[in-house]
């Protein structure tokens, strides 16, 4: 029997660094790479630019029924406009934290997120992808780090892209997106039953890579 392609998910809240490593780790293994948080902030980038409410779930669902999408590289683009600068802004994480409350939409983008699982892998990062788009994923990881952290790299990003950053409101920002995406009913961030926790705290971008892939050797020897 064909051995089914493999997914590496690394679940997360927002600003831990798991789109960093997923991407690295991908890279590394030659497997192909889904950024499930791209999707959300495309369809509330989408939204806004048709005048939808984001908390229209109904109207929401209709518009990412209707998106015509391209990933190349890493760059994405929307009806033939590249939006890869533009969904990356605050607004739209928080407008993406939104729209992602809707079970209609998940449903929806479920599809499309399969769609990725193609050969010889993939690296899936988002909030769901070991506990409900990819249940089957042979290595699932929860990678975290505490607020201030992730509020403290944050500001160091934008400060680093040379634009204006308050710590306070940022800090103010992920508490509020946490909340949002741990207490939705449909499919809110949690780590997986069979998930292994990744605190980053104290690893670099380097070593939690090096983590993610240990694992996965351990997977590839006892499945051997
Ligand atoms: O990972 P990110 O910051 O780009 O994600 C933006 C928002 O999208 C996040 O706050 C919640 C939502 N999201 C989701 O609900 N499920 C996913 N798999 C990925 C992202």
């Amino acid at each position: 029997m064909n051995k089914p392609i493999p997914v590496i998910a690394i679940d997360g809240p927002s600003a831990s660094g798991k789109g960093t490593v997923a991407q690295r780790v991908a890279t590394h293994l030659g497997f192909h790479y889904l950024d499930s948080g791209a999707l959300y902030r495309i369809v509330a980038l989408a939204s806004q630019q048709a005048v939808i409410a984001w908390s229209d779930a109904e109207a929401v669902a209709m518009c990412a029924k209707q998106l015509s999408l391209r990933f190349e590289n890493e760059q994405v683009w929307l009806n033939d406009k590249d939006v890869s600068e533009a969904i990356r802004s605050e607004a739209m994480g928080k407008g993406a934290s939104q729209v992602a409350v809707h079970q209609a939409l998940r449903q929806v983008l479920s599809s499309v997120q399969h769609n990725f699982r193609q050969a010889p892998g993939l690296v899936a990062d988002g909030r769901d992808m070991g506990t409900v788009i990819f249940p089957d994923a042979v290595l699932k990881i929860f990678l975290t780090a505490s607020t201030e952290v992730r509020a403290q790299r944050r500001y160091q990003q934008l400060l680093a892209k040379q634009q204006t950053a308050d710590y306070q409101a940022i800090l103010q920002d992920l508490l509020e997106r946490d909340a949002r995406d741990k207490n939705r009913a449909s499919a809110p961030l949690l780590m997986a039953k069979d998930g292994i926790l990744l605190e980053t705290d104290h690893l670099s971008i380097v070593e939690a890579v090096d983590r993610v892939l240990e694992n996965y050797q351990r997977f590839i020897q006892f499945s051997a």
